[in-house]
């Protein structure tokens, strides 16, 4: 591990909703979530968040965990309806929990890379048409700016949002995660209200002294099913601009790709576009956070497809496309590589195509993290105790030579982030997956670390040994 540049570094990533529990306690109210979690079939087995991996409560114990493991840095993200409960007044209960956690990190020598929004709009706000709504992306600066306040003296790293994919397509298109709607005019509106808020909240945090301000996408690469095929070779060019070019082009270009303009002009795209925005939202990043687990095929064909295609979801209400575009086929799995437990494949070498690509094709590109990678095997436990995830520990190996073929191709990246640190609430699919290195009972909420862990730990040790 001696050819990672200098001050590498070598994180863990959780989200609050995910690991925290103590879903309506010391002020904190529902969030879309927990409200999502209780309507009939939307979350495998009915699991719900309110006691999770039970963080809130074991905050210190979690801190020492990373720092046995030799973490540089945790990203976490805050819940705003724990700060701003009820999109009311803030809350100190709820400021005062990740005041504690940053300090306790500080202690711990690990750097708090925090991010803003991790998918738990309070259900307040949502009443008030969540981010179908443009007073959403006000509403989320000035929550941030009452998080800064709190924060901005120890903290320096600063993630608007995380994934705006997810809470655009899948909350509001395909309706498989919270809020559950399914309606393409509100996903599309959607998509740029999120962007206007992390424009709103990066302008907002620089006046106020940020250090670092970006924001992390999930970027997966769109390939046609059939290279040889023009309609699967085209197919994959609209999926990619759905996946990835929507996000990225507003926020290094300043402008929305023409063919997802054309694609998405009958869902009202450019409706939602006032006079600034686009600037607002291109405002030079600190660092862009990069989140992969697996390429999509794309096939223009899907009734040739179906029966190979999974749509492997967790709900098991009816879900819709996540994309308007609903007559190409996505599917995370390529032929011949094998899969982790969300039939996702493994594929490394697309980490690597994709950070590549992002320098050849962005002038403005900032410096890159691998903000999430990670996989979901279904562990054992061992007659002694201990988890021998041979898949994961490989999953997480060859992704870190991946992100080092990147570094050695040219790509600006300066750490990696394994997610997860904790097993954890898997959204649509509940505690049903486990993504991490360090095993949570969910009976006794007891922590132990996989060999995954162990392995992490010594490739961070050995990385630090060499610098
Ligand atoms: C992306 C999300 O940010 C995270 O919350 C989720 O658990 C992982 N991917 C795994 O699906």
């Amino acid at each position: 591990m001696t050819d990672f540049p200098p001050g590498f570094l070598w994180g863990s990533a959780t989200a609050a909703a995910q690991i925290e529990g103590a879903a309506f306690e010391d002020g904190k109210e529902a969030s879309i979530w927990d409200a999502f979690a209780r309507v009939p079939g939307a979350v495998l087995n009915g699991d719900t968040l309110d006691v999770a991996d039970d963080h809130y409560h074991r905050m210190p114990e979690d801190v020492a965990l990373m720092k046995r493991l030799g973490l540089h840095a945790y990203r976490f993200s805050t819940s705003w309806s724990r700060i701003k409960p009820g999109d009311r007044e803030f809350n100190r209960k709820g400021l005062d929990f990740y005041s504690r956690l940053v300090d306790e990190l500080l202690a711990n020598g690990i750097v708090p890379w925090l991010t803003l929004y991790h998918w738990d709009l309070p259900q307040a706000v949502q009443e008030l048409g969540g981010w179908a709504s443009r007073d959403t992306a006000y509403r989320f600066r000035d929550y941030a700016e009452g998080v800064y306040a709190v924060l901005g003296d120890r903290v320096t790293r600063w993630t608007t949002f995380n994934e705006p994919f997810c809470s655009s397509w899948l909350g509001y298109a395909a309706g498989v995660h919270a809020p559950g709607v399914q309606d393409p005019r509100q996903a599309v509106a959607a998509v740029h209200h999120l962007h206007l808020g992390h424009g709103l909240a990066t302008k907002r945090l620089r006046e106020l002294g940020a250090e670092e301000v970006g924001i992390t996408l999930n970027l997966t690469n769109a390939l046609p099913r059939d290279p040889s095929d023009e309609a699967d070779l085209d197919a994959a060019r609209r999926i990619d601009g759905l996946n990835n070019r929507i996000f990225l082009d507003p926020l290094l270009r300043g402008e929305y790709p023409e063919d997802v303009r054309h694609d998405l002009a009958e869902y009202g795209i450019d409706d939602n576009v006032r006079d600034g925005d686009l600037e607002l939202i291109s405002q030079p990043l600190d660092f862009l956070g990069v989140n992969h687990y697996h390429d999509d095929q794309v096939s223009a064909h899907p009734l040739e497809h179906a029966l190979e295609t999974h749509l492997v979801q967790g709900s098991t209400r009816p879900v819709a496309s996540p994309f308007p575009t609903a007559e190409f086929v996505t599917f995370p799995q390529r032929e011949g590589l094998s899969l982790t437990a969300m039939e996702w494949e493994v594929n490394p070498v697309g980490l690597t195509t994709l950070l590549v690509r992002l320098g050849r094709e962005y002038d403005t590109l900032p410096a890159l993290y691998v903000t999430e990678n990670g996989a979901a095997y279904d562990d054992v436990v061992s007659e002694d105790g201990a988890i021998h995830d041979v898949e994961r520990t490989a999953y997480i190996r060859d992704h870190i030579d991946a992100v080092r073929a990147a570094i050695e191709q040219g790509a600006d990246v300066r750490g990696y982030f394994v997610w997860s640190l904790l097993d954890n609430f898997e959204w649509a699919w509940g505690y049903g997956k486990r993504f991490g290195i360090v095993r949570v009972d969910y009976d006794t909420l007891e922590r132990t670390p996989k060999d995954s862990a162990l392995a992490y730990a010594s490739i961070i040790a050995d990385h630090d040994a060499s610098t």
